[in-house]
């Protein structure tokens, strides 16, 4: 899809990869409106160069109210960014089943949301893009990553069917995995973080990745390889890799 000159919409940019996106959007030309629930933050992103449209994704009423405001605003959009997202660490042993259900609402049902707001808008157009920040953590179960790595791999999944699904209407569906970025999100883990990128590098990618059509966004290299040949170790095997003990 041509950046330039395109109407997109970045869901969760009120900080971190989704507002690094929006910015780089800006430069590449696009008109772009921002979302997320901090205003004040949103308007500190988008400066006097995007539309801030503050909403909740995991409330219906809130993101519909939010598209319509979009959808005045910039007159439609081709594009939508999904980067809102939570990520707390699991405790195996202590499963907390509303924290669990808390990544099932931002992760999975607000992305939902989204997308029966702005998927008919594109397949009536017959053109655009669809970019879902995942990550490498739905690869593979990783100890800690219960909650969020589910819903990571459901977003592999969701977007790897939309992709075929949409195929022949002009609509692209971009899958991103990113390695670890430095956002608010990993800036409380106490935990290794290898290859960390900055958010900057993260949205460059994305944005390649948009402009290119590509299927998939992984970064960086040395996370991609690492995590794809993860994906070769049997399950046997696995726990006694990654786990404790
Ligand atoms: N950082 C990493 O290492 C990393 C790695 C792989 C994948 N990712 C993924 O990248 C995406 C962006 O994360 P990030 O690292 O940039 O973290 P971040 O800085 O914490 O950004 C998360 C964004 O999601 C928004 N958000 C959260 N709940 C929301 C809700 N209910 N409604 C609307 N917006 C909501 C937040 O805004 P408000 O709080 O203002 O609502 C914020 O703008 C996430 O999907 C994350 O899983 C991150």
């Amino acid at each position: 899809m041509k950046v330039e000159g395109s109407r997109v919409w970045v869901v969760g940019a009120s900080s971190g990869i989704g507002a690094a996106v929006a910015s780089e959007l800006v430069r590449r030309g696009a008109r772009v409106a921002v979302t997320a629930r901090r205003e004040e933050s949103l308007r500190e992103v988008a400066g006097d160069a995007m539309v801030v449209v503050p909403a909740d994704v995991t409330d219906v009423d809130s993101i519909s109210v939010g598209w319509t405001s979009v959808q005045d605003s910039l007159g439609g959009v081709d594009c939508v960014v999904y980067a809102a997202g939570y990520w707390k660490r699991a405790d195996g042993s202590r499963w907390d089943a509303a924290e669990f259900e808390r990544h099932v609402q931002v992760n999975l049902l607000g992305l939902s949301n989204v997308l029966e707001l702005v998927t008919p808008e594109l397949v009536a157009a017959g053109s655009g893009s669809i970019a879902v920040v995942a990550s490498v953590a739905g690869y593979r179960g990783l100890p800690g990553a219960e909650y969020y790595g589910a819903t990571k791999a459901a977003q592999l999944n969701l977007t790897e069917a939309l992709r075929a699904s949409l195929r022949g209407k002009g609509v692209e569906v971009v899958t991103v995995s990113p390695g670890f970025v430095r956002t608010e999100m990993t800036q409380g883990n106490d935990f290794p973080m290898p290859w960390m990128v900055e958010p900057d590098a993260a949205a460059e990618a994305i944005c390649d990745g948009i402009e290119s059509g590509a299927a998939e966004v992984v970064f960086p290299w040395q996370m991609t390889a690492a995590m794809k040949a993860a994906r070769l170790v049997p399950q046997a095997l696995w726990p006694r890799l990654t786990g404790r003990g």
